[in-house]
């Protein structure tokens, strides 16, 4: 990685921070830069490259990343040809301010150019010029026009940056437009767009190729999918028909689905795909419809019911899972309540709970104050982990003594550790999900991993079901299949 002018240790150290989409564009910016011959490196110190993907979704998943470059304030003064960019939404929202902030700081590089990113980071070494990429402002310009500017970063994937060998995130929808009053995405991504089929599919065939087993498809409204091919319309559900056929995946997800747009077709497609996943992500974010209302969700608590009572009938052993907002403007105590009780009627597999975080720049920000104390907000967060954390471990007791069918993910997190402490010795403790998503943990072989494997449940938390791998001859034909234990 030597050049004259441009001399460099090849290393790479990037942190990620927030959703599902980062971690994807992270592993395309790194599967990027290894071509180029860059190595990753867990230790900023090590690190002539340094990249944030940030988030902007809540002000402490900023605060984060400010605080990061802060510690680094004066890193340059060992390494004279380091580089540090700050990439994704928070990089689009904050844009040159982020230089104010962080004098430090060479490239701030938004959602929609993260293609640039190699050649950026080169300008910036080679010249020692600041760059700011990003996208055009919504309002600045027609929805052709601002579309255009946040291009969708597609490219090689790189094996080393998924969660597991096993596991890939295929991004079908980009950007949103359904604008809820509390929300960035729709600036910090885009307009909404949704992907060529065609193209999804191909990559679906290449991450199969490379051993993948699970692929979960992305956006912030996945469900909203649309486009149109050839003169056909393809929904979710037909995407879905057209990845199922892919050899070698076994199990499909999608996240995140928007209530309104939770149409028969999508859910007759998860029936009747035996590859589906047995789960879905439909936040409600409020159980209180003057509180949706102020939100702009779109629907109310009636309408959420009813879309929720057809995910009943058509999939029963399917487990749903919500977002909740706690503490939003106006919120009241009653309003509170309803939250609470929509959580008891629908018994979500679990929920993701956020203290309302004023943004600038959205709806709320400009139009609502953020009149809710932060004692009462972590008070009423608190109230509803704790229901729901009841209702999580009631539902999985229910699973004690059952047979579970879970795609193995790997080594567990306890394992992991273990790991780091020295040599181990004995069976491994691995992890893996059932259709229904919910995390099982198992003693087995690590070769185990990106298979299907039959756990007994024995025991369970409100996050967690533990069990062990039945071991089963096979009563027809001539073979006997046992598992592979440790
Ligand atoms: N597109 C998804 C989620 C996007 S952000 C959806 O519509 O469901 C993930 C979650 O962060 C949201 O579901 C919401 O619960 C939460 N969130 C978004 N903006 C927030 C804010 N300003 N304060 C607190 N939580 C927020
Ligand atoms: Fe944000 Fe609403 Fe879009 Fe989700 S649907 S990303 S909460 S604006
Ligand atoms: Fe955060 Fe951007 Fe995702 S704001 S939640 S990283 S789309």
């Amino acid at each position: 990685m030597t050049s004259m002018a441009n001399t460099h240790n090849g290393k790479l150290f990037i942190e990620t921070v927030g959703c599902q989409m980062n971690m994807l564009d992270s592993e395309l910016v790194v599967g990027a830069l290894r071509k180029q011959g860059y190595s990753l490196t867990d230790d900023p110190s090590d690190a002539d490259t340094i990249l944030f993907n940030t988030c902007s979704v809540r002000e402490h998943a900023e605060h984060k990343i400010y605080s990061a470059l802060g510690r680094l304030k004066y890193s340059k003064q060992a390494r004279p040809n380091q580089v540090i960019g700050v990439l994704g939404c928070m990089a689009q929202k904050d844009q040159a301010l982020v230089f104010q902030r962080a004098p430090h700081v060479d490239l701030v590089v938004g959602t929609g150019q993260l293609a640039e990113v190699p050649q950026l980071i080169e300008a910036a070494r080679s010249r020692r010029e600041r760059a700011l990429a990003v996208s055009l402002d919504r309002k600045e310009a027609g929805r052709a026009a601002v579309s255009d500017s946040f291009q969708s970063y597609d490219p090689l994937r790189e094996p080393a940056m998924r969660p597991s060998p096993h596991q890939a995130f295929v991004r079908i929808v980009i950007g949103c437009d359904k604008f809820c009053t509390y929300c960035v995405v729709p600036m910090t991504r885009g307009p909404e767009q949704s992907r060529p089929p065609r193209d999804i599919l191909q990559e679906v065939k290449v991450l199969a190729d490379q051993g993948v087993k699970e692929v979960t498809l992305l956006g912030q409204t996945v469900n909203s999918y649309k486009h149109t091919q050839d003169g056909k319309l393809f929904r979710l559900s037909d995407l879905l028909e057209h990845i199922h056929g892919v050899k070698g995946i076994l199990r499909l997800k999608f996240v995140t689905n928007f209530p309104k747009d939770m149409t028969d077709d999508l859910l007759q497609a998860v029936r009747d795909l035996p590859k589906c996943a047995q789960y879905l992500h439909v936040p409600a974010q409020s159980g209180c419809n003057e509180m949706l209302k102020r939100m702009k969700r779109g629907y109310t608590v009636e309408d959420y019911r009813e879309m929720f009572g057809r995910i009943r009938s058509t999939l029963p052993h399917a487990a749903v899972s919500s977002d909740f907002i706690v503490g939003f403007c106006g919120e009241t105590a009653e309003a509170h309540q309803k939250s609470l009780n929509l959580i008891s009627e629908c018994r979500f597999k679990n929920s993701f709970i956020f203290k309302y975080s004023p943004r600038p720049g959205t709806k709320a920000f400009e139009l609502y104050a953020d009149d809710v104390p932060e004692d009462v907000k972590k008070q009423r967060n608190n109230e509803m982990l704790l229901l729901q954390n009841q209702i999580s471990a009631e539902d999985n007791a229910g699973f004690i003594g059952d047979e579970v069918e879970v795609l193995v993910e790997g080594f567990s997190k306890v394992q992991l550790k273990k790991a780091d402490l020295g040599p181990v010795s004995g069976p491994s403790q691995l992890t893996g999900r059932t259709s229904c998503d919910r995390i099982v943990v198992f003693d087995g072989n690590p070769r185990l991993a990106g298979s299907l494997a039959s756990i007994e449940v024995d025991d369970v938390t409100p996050t967690t079901l533990i069990g062990h791998i039945v071991t089963r001859e096979v009563q027809h034909g001539s073979s006997v299949l046992l598992p592979i234990l440790a």
